[in-house]
């Protein structure tokens, strides 16, 4: 099994609603909501309040991905704004083993986000503190870039660093995944499986989501 996690990212948020329904009702079960604070990233999204918003609008999973600097200043706030779901980024965080058990305290899912270029021996010693990792498969901040393709064997060998520590956490990969790659993620480990473009850049998001889950299940 895998699940789909739709990024708001690339949606229309003057009709933010309407877009969760669709992807709702294409079979999603997470909502990927992508925090950036123009410092981690050369980009500005959303926050705290949208994320309030969305909590009070949907029973969806809420997984909000932090590209944020100092993010244990924030993380638990996000749990407590109603994400079920926190991710920090190792290379942003010298306290990640305090944010993760913040995250955790706060009744949240923790998760790990690594860059492209990020070893994954970064991970080693936060991963036993962790519910999941979510590996960039493009440099975060925008959302409509390639795939990058040394991430399919990264993959792989974050799938058996996992399986080998015998750990329960779950691999997300993000970034660039499309109806014609996603079957070779899930394939390489992959368990959570962003979308922003992909969803929302052709207009018929629950489409999409039913054609993405279609094409990744395959490998099932
Ligand atoms: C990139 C974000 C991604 C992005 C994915 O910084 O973290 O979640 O929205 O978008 P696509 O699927 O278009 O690459
Ligand atoms: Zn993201």
């Amino acid at each position: 099994m895998f699940e789909l996690a739709p990024s708001i990212l690339s949606a229309d948020f003057t009709r933010l609603a309407e877009e969760i329904c669709a992807v709702k009702a294409g079979g999603a079960k997470i909502l990927h909501v992508d925090v950036m604070d123009g410092h981690f990233v050369p980009n500005i999204t959303i926050g705290l309040p949208v994320v309030e918003s969305i909590r009070k609008f949907t029973d969806l999973t809420i997984d909000t991905h932090l590209m944020i600097e100092t993010p244990n200043r924030y993380a638990a706030k996000f749990v407590e704004a109603g994400a079920d779901m926190v991710s920090v980024h190792v290379e942003a965080d010298v306290h990640l083993q305090k944010t993760l058990c913040a995250i955790r305290e706060a009744g949240g899912q923790a998760g790990i986000a690594i860059n492209p270029a990020t070893s994954l021996t970064s991970l080693e010693e936060g991963l036993p503190f962790a519910d999941y990792v979510v590996l960039m498969s493009v440099n975060p901040g925008f959302g409509g870039q390639k795939f990058i393709h040394t991430s399919i064997d990264k993959l792989r060998r974050l799938r058996r660093m996992i399986d080998e520590r015998d750990l329960p956490t779950k691999i997300e990969i993000d970034g660039g995944v499309d109806s014609k790659n996603i079957a070779k993620v899930i394939e390489s480990g992959a368990e959570i499986v962003v979308a922003g473009s992909a969803v929302f850049g052709g207009g018929e998001p629950t489409e999409a989501v039913k054609t993405l889950i279609e094409a990744g299940t395959v490998w099932v």
